[in-house]
């Protein structure tokens, strides 16, 4: 199962495969099931199957898998869900691979997970050095005027942006120009520094849907000496990864916002993100508490593997007092205390924010 946010590659990787391994390839596209009728759908997913049984080996590729089987879905999908995993049921051996693509965790996962054949790769969102090479690739077949220096500031200023995005911001920086140049002899489309950081202004990550920008100076509700400080902590290894590594110089991983109620303390995460320009994923403790054995566990777990994909990214917890009082005093149930200690874990296993 291949994991990540729109634009990052996934269709892409499914087209590769099927091109490079063209005779073994099937492929199931929910587009195609439900524009029929059930009972026709249920006869085309059969006559893959029948495909695929009457071979040595296949590979069956499965795009946009969240549409096709999703988590809470409708009678229909229901069904065909149901019978895809019997009939993967009865043809899975040596001989085939189920390769699927999902842009987000809500598809039922049972169809692949019970049969121990699941494999998750959650792809990355682009990091510094990523974009600066997509940029760069992208650039050979444009024309442009920008120096090596202006797209590495490019990259700086794209955190979160997938490959997508990057190339819808240089096609907006070709059109703003040629808008700007509008004649009727010819259409100047060269690409330059200032119509990429206006086509910069006007783009968002596609997958920061949840991340909310503040306007600067309403935000800021504490001293000017504090707020460098924060801004060091978090923005210092990402401007300065070098800085930090020749220092031997760790990175914080984490902040403890303190204060009584009211004192904007969800404000100024949300400010640190908006001005460091990272994802960012709020969660409150109803979100993640449950009485449930190991679902608390998998809610935190699910918090850091979308916060990977979504790197650099804040992770805010409001009201951390109620989900993880002090250690040894959750009074029975332990739940508080195995939510800190795969806190610990998952944090412990995050990358540097210089990596990032
Ligand atoms: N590593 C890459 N190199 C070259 N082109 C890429 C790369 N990754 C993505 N692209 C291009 O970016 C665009 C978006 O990619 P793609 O459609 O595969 O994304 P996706 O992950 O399938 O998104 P969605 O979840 O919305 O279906 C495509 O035009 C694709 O060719
Ligand atoms: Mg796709």
């Amino acid at each position: 199962m291949l994991l990540g946010p729109s634009g990052l590659g996934k269709t892409l990787i499914l087209d590769i495969i099927a091109k490079e391994y063209d005779s073994l390839i099937e492929e199931i596209s929910w587009a195609s099931l439900y524009a029929k009728s059930l009972p026709e759908a249920k006869k085309e997913l059969r006559q893959i199957f029948q495909r695929v049984n009457n071979r040595d080996r296949s590979i069956i590729l499965i795009d946009d898998f969240q549409y096709l089987s999703p988590k809470v879905g409708d009678m229909e999908s229901h069904t065909i869900s149901k019978l895809l995993s019997s009939l993967i049921d009865n043809c899975i051996g040596n001989h085939v691979v189920v390769i699927a693509a999902a842009n987000s965790s809500d598809y039922d996962d049972t169809i692949l997970k019970g049969r121990s054949i699941l494999k998750e790769i959650n792809l990355k969102i682009p990091n510094l050095n990523d974009r600066e090479e997509i940029l760069n690739n992208i650039l050979v077949t444009k024309q442009h005027n920008l120096s090596a220096e202006e797209v590495k500031d490019i990259a700086v200023h794209s955190q979160g942006f997938s490959y997508r995005d990057l190339s819808d911001v240089l096609d907006d920086a070709e059109t703003i120009q040629a808008f700007r140049t509008q004649n009727h002899e010819n259409c100047d489309k060269t690409i330059t520094f200032y119509n990429v950081k206006k086509a910069l202004k006007l783009k968002k990550p596609s997958i920061v849907e949840s991340s909310m920008k503040i306007k600067e100076g309403v935000i800021w509700r504490m001293k000017p000496y504090k707020k460098e400080k924060l801004l060091e902590i978090v923005e210092g290894p990402l401007k300065y990864p070098e800085i930090y590594k020749q220092y031997d110089i760790p990175p914080s991983r984490g902040i403890l916002l303190y204060g009584p109620p009211g004192c904007s303390k969800t404000m100024i995460a949300k400010a640190l993100a908006t001005e460091c320009n990272l994802n960012f994923i709020s969660k409150n403790v109803s979100d993640i508490h449950n009485k449930y054995v190991g679902e608390s566990e998998k809610a935190v777990h699910g918090l850091f593997v979308m916060a990977r994909v979504k790197s650099p990214c804040i992770i805010f917890l409001d009201e951390i007092d109620a989900l993880a009082p002090g250690r040894g005093s959750s009074g029975g149930s332990g739940v508080e205390e195995r939510i800190v200690n795969t806190f610990l874990q998952e944090m412990d296993g995050i990358e540097e924010l210089g990596m990032c």
